[in-house]
């Protein structure tokens, strides 16, 4: 019985491997921004806010060019406790969101200038 080129089977095999997890994760690396935006979509703000021309005019502002108007920071604060921007605001504190969907969000309101 001839005996099989084991060392090069070998070196095919893990090529092959590691070139497709490479590839799933690079295909599948979605930038924080990106990730935010489906945050966006899966929270209710739709209802409330105008985004490039989507959702509800009212009653919160425009959110289209946030990005270029207030910090990642002031932005965080808006969604999690806006009492302490402004004690006599309307929107609803947003405290459940989990930490990563928040940081993403953030991410994606601020990328908007
Ligand atoms: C029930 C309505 C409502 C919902 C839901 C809501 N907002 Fe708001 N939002 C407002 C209102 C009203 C304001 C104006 C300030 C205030 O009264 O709190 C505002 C202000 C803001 C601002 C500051 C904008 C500016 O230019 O002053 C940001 C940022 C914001 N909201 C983000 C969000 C995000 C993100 C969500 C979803 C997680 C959300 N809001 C959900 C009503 C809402």
């Amino acid at each position: 019985m001839k005996r099989l080129p084991l060392v090069p089977i070998i070196c095919l095999v893990v090529s092959i491997v590691s070139c497709s997890v490479l590839f799933t994760s690079c295909g599948s690396k979605q930038t924080p921004a990106e990730l935010g935006k489906l945050v966006y979509e899966s929270q209710d703000c739709k209802s409330c806010h105008l985004l490039a021309g989507q959702g509800n005019k009212g009653p919160g502002p425009d959110l289209s060019h946030i990005g270029s108007k207030w910090s990642a920071e002031k932005i965080r604060t808006q969604i999690t406790d806006p009492a302490k921007i402004d004690p006599q605001a309307k929107m609803p504190a947003h405290t459940g969101i989990p930490k990563p969907d928040l940081d993403n969000l953030v991410a994606y309101l601020e990328s908007l200038k």
